[in-house]
Protein backbone atom coordinates (compact mmCIF):
# COMPACT_ATOMS: atom_id res chain seq x y z
CA UNK A 1 0.00 0.00 0.00
CA UNK A 2 1.42 3.41 -0.93
CA UNK A 3 2.18 5.56 2.12
CA UNK A 4 2.27 9.18 2.63
CA UNK A 5 5.25 9.29 4.88
CA UNK A 6 9.07 8.58 2.97
CA UNK A 7 10.18 5.29 3.79
CA UNK A 8 13.16 6.40 5.37
CA UNK A 9 11.67 8.86 8.03
CA UNK A 10 8.88 6.77 9.67
CA UNK A 11 9.15 7.07 13.81
CA UNK A 12 11.07 4.00 15.06
CA UNK A 13 12.27 2.91 11.47
CA UNK A 14 14.80 3.84 8.94
CA UNK A 15 16.65 6.93 9.61
CA UNK A 16 14.83 7.31 12.78
CA UNK A 17 16.53 4.65 14.64
CA UNK A 18 20.11 4.23 13.22
CA UNK A 19 21.65 6.38 15.74
CA UNK A 20 20.93 3.13 18.10
CA UNK A 21 23.00 1.20 15.95
CA UNK A 22 26.50 2.61 16.20
CA UNK A 23 27.76 0.09 13.20
CA UNK A 24 25.89 2.52 10.53
CA UNK A 25 28.24 5.16 11.78
CA UNK A 26 31.21 3.07 9.71
CA UNK A 27 29.55 0.30 7.57
CA UNK A 28 26.74 -0.94 5.02
CA UNK A 29 25.12 -3.44 7.18
CA UNK A 30 22.91 -5.48 5.07
CA UNK A 31 23.74 -8.74 7.31
CA UNK A 32 20.68 -9.61 9.64
CA UNK A 33 20.01 -12.73 8.18
CA UNK A 34 22.79 -13.64 10.32
CA UNK A 35 23.08 -11.73 12.98
CA UNK A 36 21.37 -8.19 13.82
CA UNK A 37 23.25 -5.04 13.99
CA UNK A 38 24.19 -4.18 18.15
CA UNK A 39 22.21 -1.27 19.10
CA UNK A 40 22.84 0.62 22.31
CA UNK A 41 19.79 -0.25 23.88
CA UNK A 42 21.12 -4.09 23.68
CA UNK A 43 24.58 -2.94 25.09
CA UNK A 44 23.15 -1.18 28.01
CA UNK A 45 21.37 -4.14 28.91
CA UNK A 46 24.02 -6.56 28.90
CA UNK A 47 26.12 -4.32 31.04
CA UNK A 48 23.18 -4.10 33.32
CA UNK A 49 23.24 -7.60 33.81
CA UNK A 50 27.13 -7.47 34.74
CA UNK A 51 26.43 -4.67 37.11
CA UNK A 52 23.79 -6.53 38.59
CA UNK A 53 25.73 -9.61 39.10
CA UNK A 54 28.69 -7.10 40.61
CA UNK A 55 26.33 -5.65 43.14
CA UNK A 56 23.90 -8.09 44.33
CA UNK A 57 25.90 -11.62 42.94
CA UNK A 58 22.92 -14.39 41.87
CA UNK A 59 20.08 -12.44 41.23
CA UNK A 60 17.78 -15.86 40.40
CA UNK A 61 14.17 -13.85 41.53
CA UNK A 62 15.32 -11.30 38.30
CA UNK A 63 16.65 -13.60 36.30
CA UNK A 64 13.23 -15.93 36.68
CA UNK A 65 11.65 -12.09 35.90
CA UNK A 66 13.92 -11.72 32.63
CA UNK A 67 13.02 -15.62 31.72
CA UNK A 68 8.92 -14.95 31.89
CA UNK A 69 9.53 -11.21 30.08
CA UNK A 70 11.38 -12.36 27.28
CA UNK A 71 8.57 -15.58 27.26
CA UNK A 72 5.49 -13.04 26.65
CA UNK A 73 7.25 -10.64 25.11
CA UNK A 74 7.66 -13.58 21.80
CA UNK A 75 4.27 -14.38 23.08
CA UNK A 76 3.00 -10.75 21.77
CA UNK A 77 5.33 -11.05 18.69
CA UNK A 78 3.35 -13.78 17.69
CA UNK A 79 -0.14 -13.00 19.04
CA UNK A 80 -0.39 -15.88 21.49
CA UNK A 81 -0.29 -16.91 25.18
CA UNK A 82 3.00 -16.71 27.07
CA UNK A 83 1.70 -20.42 28.33
CA UNK A 84 2.01 -21.57 25.00
CA UNK A 85 5.71 -20.58 24.20
CA UNK A 86 9.04 -22.61 25.10
CA UNK A 87 12.06 -20.85 26.03
CA UNK A 88 14.76 -22.41 24.58
CA UNK A 89 18.91 -22.35 23.91
CA UNK A 90 18.66 -23.08 19.83
CA UNK A 91 15.79 -23.68 17.60
CA UNK A 92 17.68 -27.11 17.64
CA UNK A 93 17.08 -27.92 20.88
CA UNK A 94 13.13 -26.48 20.98
CA UNK A 95 12.95 -29.05 17.80
CA UNK A 96 14.47 -31.40 19.20
CA UNK A 97 12.35 -32.04 22.40
CA UNK A 98 9.33 -31.64 20.26
CA UNK A 99 10.62 -34.32 17.81
CA UNK A 100 11.06 -36.58 20.97
CA UNK A 101 7.65 -36.24 21.19
CA UNK A 102 6.30 -37.78 18.22
CA UNK A 103 5.58 -41.77 19.05
CA UNK A 104 6.52 -42.23 15.23
CA UNK A 105 4.71 -45.31 15.20
CA UNK A 106 4.48 -48.04 12.37
CA UNK A 107 2.16 -46.71 9.99
CA UNK A 108 2.81 -42.95 10.80
CA UNK A 109 6.50 -42.70 11.04
CA UNK A 110 7.67 -40.46 8.32
CA UNK A 111 8.76 -36.55 8.43
CA UNK A 112 8.57 -34.85 5.32
CA UNK A 113 10.93 -31.83 5.15
CA UNK A 114 11.56 -28.83 2.54
CA UNK A 115 14.53 -28.61 0.77
CA UNK A 116 15.02 -25.09 2.22
CA UNK A 117 15.10 -26.52 5.97
CA UNK A 118 18.17 -24.61 7.94
CA UNK A 119 20.21 -27.61 8.37
CA UNK A 120 19.72 -28.05 12.05
CA UNK A 121 16.02 -29.32 11.26
CA UNK A 122 17.28 -31.76 8.88
CA UNK A 123 19.53 -33.32 10.50
CA UNK A 124 17.33 -33.75 13.74
CA UNK A 125 14.51 -35.37 11.14
CA UNK A 126 17.46 -38.11 10.14
CA UNK A 127 18.19 -38.82 13.80
CA UNK A 128 15.27 -40.74 14.09
CA UNK A 129 15.57 -42.71 11.51
CA UNK A 130 17.35 -44.49 14.45
CA UNK A 131 14.16 -45.03 15.41
CA UNK A 132 12.62 -45.57 12.17
CA UNK A 133 11.12 -42.65 10.96
CA UNK A 134 11.40 -41.90 7.31
CA UNK A 135 12.40 -38.84 6.18
CA UNK A 136 10.37 -37.74 2.52
CA UNK A 137 12.36 -34.24 1.21
CA UNK A 138 10.16 -31.75 -0.82
CA UNK A 139 12.60 -29.87 -3.58
CA UNK A 140 11.92 -27.01 -5.36
CA UNK A 141 10.39 -26.64 -8.86
CA UNK A 142 12.43 -25.46 -12.06
CA UNK A 143 11.78 -21.67 -10.42
CA UNK A 144 13.57 -22.54 -7.39
CA UNK A 145 10.16 -22.34 -4.90
CA UNK A 146 8.52 -25.27 -3.36
CA UNK A 147 4.49 -25.10 -4.15
CA UNK A 148 2.32 -26.43 -1.72
CA UNK A 149 1.34 -28.59 -4.76
CA UNK A 150 4.92 -30.48 -4.27
CA UNK A 151 3.93 -30.62 -0.33
CA UNK A 152 0.30 -32.05 -1.01
CA UNK A 153 2.13 -34.80 -3.33
CA UNK A 154 4.39 -35.53 -0.27
CA UNK A 155 1.99 -35.63 2.87
CA UNK A 156 -0.48 -38.32 3.44
CA UNK A 157 -1.29 -40.59 6.06
CA UNK A 158 1.90 -42.19 7.15
CA UNK A 159 3.20 -38.38 8.21
CA UNK A 160 3.89 -37.80 11.57
CA UNK A 161 4.84 -34.24 10.79
CA UNK A 162 5.79 -31.60 8.33
CA UNK A 163 8.42 -28.90 8.69
CA UNK A 164 8.44 -26.16 6.42
CA UNK A 165 10.44 -23.14 7.32
CA UNK A 166 8.60 -19.85 7.17
CA UNK A 167 11.55 -18.70 4.51
CA UNK A 168 14.63 -20.12 3.48
CA UNK A 169 17.76 -19.24 4.88
CA UNK A 170 19.69 -19.46 1.36
CA UNK A 171 17.36 -18.48 -1.19
CA UNK A 172 14.52 -15.63 0.71
CA UNK A 173 11.78 -17.96 -0.81
CA UNK A 174 8.97 -17.92 1.85
CA UNK A 175 6.56 -20.80 1.99
CA UNK A 176 2.41 -20.88 1.88
CA UNK A 177 2.47 -22.15 5.28
CA UNK A 178 -1.22 -22.36 6.30
CA UNK A 179 -2.14 -23.89 3.03
CA UNK A 180 0.37 -26.48 3.70
CA UNK A 181 -0.69 -26.94 7.27
CA UNK A 182 -4.14 -27.30 6.02
CA UNK A 183 -3.41 -30.44 4.18
CA UNK A 184 -1.29 -31.39 6.46
CA UNK A 185 -3.91 -32.01 9.53
CA UNK A 186 -5.75 -33.33 6.70
CA UNK A 187 -4.08 -36.39 6.92
CA UNK A 188 -3.22 -36.09 10.62
CA UNK A 189 0.33 -34.54 10.19
CA UNK A 190 1.56 -32.03 12.64
CA UNK A 191 3.25 -28.57 11.42
CA UNK A 192 6.46 -27.17 12.11
CA UNK A 193 7.35 -23.94 10.50
CA UNK A 194 11.11 -22.73 11.65
CA UNK A 195 10.66 -19.36 11.18
CA UNK A 196 14.35 -17.96 12.20
CA UNK A 197 14.42 -15.80 9.25
CA UNK A 198 11.23 -14.57 9.23
CA UNK A 199 10.36 -13.35 13.15
CA UNK A 200 10.96 -9.70 13.98
CA UNK A 201 10.70 -9.22 9.96
CA UNK A 202 7.35 -10.47 8.87
CA UNK A 203 3.89 -10.34 10.57
CA UNK A 204 3.87 -13.89 12.53
CA UNK A 205 0.36 -14.69 13.42
CA UNK A 206 -0.50 -17.98 15.04
CA UNK A 207 -4.09 -17.77 14.58
CA UNK A 208 -3.57 -18.09 10.69
CA UNK A 209 -0.44 -19.46 9.85
CA UNK A 210 -1.99 -22.77 11.14
CA UNK A 211 1.24 -24.22 11.80
CA UNK A 212 1.52 -26.09 15.20
CA UNK A 213 4.59 -25.58 16.78
CA UNK A 214 6.92 -22.03 15.58
CA UNK A 215 10.48 -22.10 16.19
CA UNK A 216 12.75 -18.89 16.13
CA UNK A 217 15.44 -17.40 18.11
CA UNK A 218 16.84 -14.20 18.99
CA UNK A 219 20.41 -13.41 16.84
CA UNK A 220 18.86 -12.21 14.08
CA UNK A 221 15.71 -9.68 13.45
CA UNK A 222 14.93 -9.82 16.88
CA UNK A 223 18.06 -7.58 17.46
CA UNK A 224 19.58 -9.99 20.64
CA UNK A 225 22.24 -12.23 20.83
CA UNK A 226 23.19 -16.46 20.41
CA UNK A 227 21.56 -19.00 23.21
CA UNK A 228 18.45 -17.82 23.19
CA UNK A 229 15.33 -19.22 21.04
CA UNK A 230 11.45 -19.77 21.48
CA UNK A 231 9.11 -22.69 20.29
CA UNK A 232 5.46 -21.17 20.34
CA UNK A 233 3.50 -25.04 20.15
CA UNK A 234 -0.46 -25.48 19.81
CA UNK A 235 -2.04 -25.86 22.82
CA UNK A 236 -4.55 -28.24 21.54
CA UNK A 237 -1.46 -30.41 21.33
CA UNK A 238 0.44 -29.90 24.29
CA UNK A 239 -0.85 -32.60 26.37
CA UNK A 240 -0.63 -35.42 23.48
CA UNK A 241 3.04 -34.44 22.90
CA UNK A 242 5.71 -35.90 25.99
CA UNK A 243 9.36 -34.43 25.44
CA UNK A 244 11.81 -37.69 26.23
CA UNK A 245 14.22 -35.09 25.65
CA UNK A 246 13.79 -32.68 28.28
CA UNK A 247 15.04 -30.79 31.71
CA UNK A 248 14.20 -29.40 35.30
CA UNK A 249 12.66 -25.82 33.77
CA UNK A 250 10.16 -28.07 32.00
CA UNK A 251 9.23 -29.43 34.86
CA UNK A 252 5.52 -29.15 36.60
CA UNK A 253 6.98 -28.02 39.51
CA UNK A 254 10.36 -26.67 39.19
CA UNK A 255 11.25 -26.00 43.23
CA UNK A 256 9.90 -29.69 44.03
CA UNK A 257 13.30 -30.40 43.07
CA UNK A 258 12.61 -34.26 42.67
CA UNK A 259 14.78 -36.82 41.16
CA UNK A 260 11.81 -39.42 41.21
CA UNK A 261 9.57 -38.92 38.44
CA UNK A 262 8.91 -37.24 34.96
CA UNK A 263 6.22 -34.88 35.53
CA UNK A 264 6.32 -32.31 32.33
CA UNK A 265 4.12 -29.07 32.90
CA UNK A 266 0.92 -28.78 31.29
CA UNK A 267 1.93 -25.87 28.99
CA UNK A 268 4.51 -25.51 26.60
CA UNK A 269 6.97 -25.11 29.39
CA UNK A 270 7.04 -28.48 29.11
CA UNK A 271 9.95 -27.80 25.94
CA UNK A 272 11.87 -25.56 28.22
CA UNK A 273 15.21 -27.12 29.45
CA UNK A 274 17.67 -26.02 31.93
CA UNK A 275 19.01 -23.03 33.46
CA UNK A 276 17.95 -20.88 30.88
CA UNK A 277 21.32 -18.53 29.13
CA UNK A 278 20.66 -15.22 31.32
CA UNK A 279 23.12 -13.18 29.33
CA UNK A 280 21.11 -13.60 26.21
CA UNK A 281 17.60 -13.34 27.75
CA UNK A 282 18.64 -9.62 29.14
CA UNK A 283 19.84 -9.01 25.40
CA UNK A 284 16.48 -9.86 24.13
CA UNK A 285 13.97 -8.23 25.91
CA UNK A 286 16.14 -5.05 24.92
CA UNK A 287 16.11 -6.23 21.23
CA UNK A 288 12.70 -7.35 21.20
CA UNK A 289 11.67 -3.78 22.57
CA UNK A 290 13.16 -2.04 19.57
CA UNK A 291 11.22 -3.99 17.09
CA UNK A 292 7.79 -3.80 19.33
CA UNK A 293 8.26 -0.17 18.85
CA UNK A 294 8.42 -0.11 15.71
CA UNK A 295 6.06 -2.72 15.13
CA UNK A 296 6.45 -5.68 12.75
CA UNK A 297 3.66 -4.84 9.99
CA UNK A 298 5.25 -1.64 9.59
CA UNK A 299 9.07 -3.41 9.13
CA UNK A 300 7.62 -6.05 6.54
CA UNK A 301 6.03 -3.00 4.70
CA UNK A 302 9.73 -1.31 4.94
CA UNK A 303 11.44 -4.25 3.89
CA UNK A 304 9.41 -5.03 1.15
CA UNK A 305 9.84 -1.56 -0.25
CA UNK A 306 13.45 -1.62 0.11
CA UNK A 307 13.62 -5.12 -1.49
CA UNK A 308 11.55 -4.24 -4.74
CA UNK A 309 14.10 -1.51 -5.00
CA UNK A 310 17.25 -3.94 -4.53
CA UNK A 311 15.63 -6.24 -7.26
CA UNK A 312 15.00 -3.50 -9.33
CA UNK A 313 18.46 -2.36 -9.34
CA UNK A 314 20.02 -5.92 -9.67
CA UNK A 315 17.75 -6.71 -12.40
CA UNK A 316 18.65 -3.57 -14.40
CA UNK A 317 22.12 -5.08 -13.83
CA UNK A 318 20.85 -8.33 -15.65
CA UNK A 319 21.94 -10.23 -12.32
CA UNK A 320 20.71 -13.86 -11.67
CA UNK A 321 18.05 -13.16 -8.94
CA UNK A 322 17.12 -16.11 -7.16
CA UNK A 323 14.63 -14.52 -4.68
CA UNK A 324 10.92 -14.09 -6.33
CA UNK A 325 10.27 -10.19 -6.76
CA UNK A 326 6.18 -11.42 -5.89
CA UNK A 327 5.87 -10.03 -2.34
CA UNK A 328 3.82 -12.93 -0.70
CA UNK A 329 7.17 -15.07 -1.70
CA UNK A 330 9.44 -13.27 0.01
CA UNK A 331 10.74 -11.21 3.50
CA UNK A 332 13.74 -9.34 4.40
CA UNK A 333 15.63 -11.61 2.74
CA UNK A 334 17.21 -11.05 -1.61
CA UNK A 335 19.39 -13.33 -2.77
CA UNK A 336 21.15 -13.14 -6.14
CA UNK A 337 23.81 -15.54 -7.61
CA UNK A 338 27.71 -15.23 -8.23
CA UNK A 339 30.47 -16.00 -10.47
CA UNK A 340 32.81 -16.17 -7.41
CA UNK A 341 31.38 -15.85 -4.30
CA UNK A 342 34.35 -14.92 -2.02
CA UNK A 343 35.78 -12.49 -4.47
CA UNK A 344 32.03 -11.05 -4.32
CA UNK A 345 31.59 -10.96 -0.84
CA UNK A 346 35.58 -9.65 -0.21
CA UNK A 347 35.04 -7.20 -2.46
CA UNK A 348 31.83 -5.79 -0.66
CA UNK A 349 33.75 -5.95 2.63
CA UNK A 350 36.47 -3.98 1.30
CA UNK A 351 34.10 -1.30 0.84
CA UNK A 352 32.67 -1.62 4.46
CA UNK A 353 29.63 -3.28 2.92
CA UNK A 354 28.33 -6.34 5.10
CA UNK A 355 26.93 -9.11 3.97
CA UNK A 356 26.95 -13.18 4.08
CA UNK A 357 26.92 -15.76 1.23
CA UNK A 358 25.02 -19.59 0.89
CA UNK A 359 26.59 -21.66 -1.76
CA UNK A 360 27.27 -19.40 -4.88
CA UNK A 361 24.41 -16.34 -4.11
CA UNK A 362 24.96 -13.47 -1.99
CA UNK A 363 22.47 -12.99 0.75
CA UNK A 364 21.36 -9.55 0.97
CA UNK A 365 19.58 -8.96 4.32
CA UNK A 366 16.94 -5.59 4.63
CA UNK A 367 15.50 -4.57 8.28
CA UNK A 368 14.23 -1.64 10.17
CA UNK A 369 17.93 0.04 10.30
CA UNK A 370 18.40 0.10 6.76
CA UNK A 371 17.22 2.62 4.60
CA UNK A 372 17.22 3.63 0.77
CA UNK A 373 20.78 4.61 0.66
CA UNK A 374 22.05 1.62 1.93
CA UNK A 375 20.54 -0.35 -1.03
CA UNK A 376 21.75 2.16 -3.15
CA UNK A 377 25.20 2.03 -2.00
CA UNK A 378 25.24 -1.85 -2.42
CA UNK A 379 23.78 -1.72 -6.05
CA UNK A 380 26.55 0.98 -6.83
CA UNK A 381 29.03 -1.49 -5.45
CA UNK A 382 27.63 -4.39 -7.63
CA UNK A 383 27.84 -2.27 -10.66
CA UNK A 384 31.43 -1.79 -10.47
CA UNK A 385 31.93 -6.04 -9.32
CA UNK A 386 29.81 -6.77 -12.36
CA UNK A 387 31.74 -9.25 -13.71
CA UNK A 388 30.94 -11.21 -9.98
CA UNK A 389 27.32 -11.72 -10.58
CA UNK A 390 26.07 -14.54 -12.54
C1 LIG B 1 16.08 -20.85 9.49
C2 LIG B 1 17.06 -21.10 10.58
N1 LIG B 1 16.79 -22.01 11.52
C3 LIG B 1 17.65 -22.27 12.53
C4 LIG B 1 18.84 -21.58 12.63
C5 LIG B 1 19.78 -21.84 13.76
O1 LIG B 1 19.29 -22.74 14.69
P1 LIG B 1 19.92 -22.85 16.14
O2 LIG B 1 19.23 -21.85 17.00
O3 LIG B 1 19.64 -24.24 16.54
O4 LIG B 1 21.40 -22.58 16.02
C6 LIG B 1 19.15 -20.61 11.66
C7 LIG B 1 20.38 -19.80 11.66
O5 LIG B 1 21.30 -19.80 12.28
C8 LIG B 1 18.25 -20.38 10.63
O6 LIG B 1 18.51 -19.47 9.68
Amino acid sequence: MASAQPIDSKPHIGAAVRDEFPIFESATYLNSCSQGALSHRVRDAVEGWLAGWDENGAEWDFWVERNETFRSSIASLLHARADDVAVTTSVSQGVSALVSALPLEQGRNRIVISEYEFPTVGQIAHAQELRGAEVVHVTPGDDGSIGVGRFAEAIDERTALVCCTTLSYRSGHRHDVSAIAEIAHDAGALVLADSYQACGAVELDVRSLGADAITGGTVKYLLGTAGLGFMWVRPEVHEALVPTQTGWFADEDIFAMSIADYSPHRSARRFDSGTPPVPALYAAVAGLSLVAEAGVPAIEAHVQTLGARLIDGLEELGAAVVTPRDAAQRGPLVCVRSTDIVALVAALAAERIVVSSREDKLRIALHLYNVEADVDTLLDALRRNRSLLA
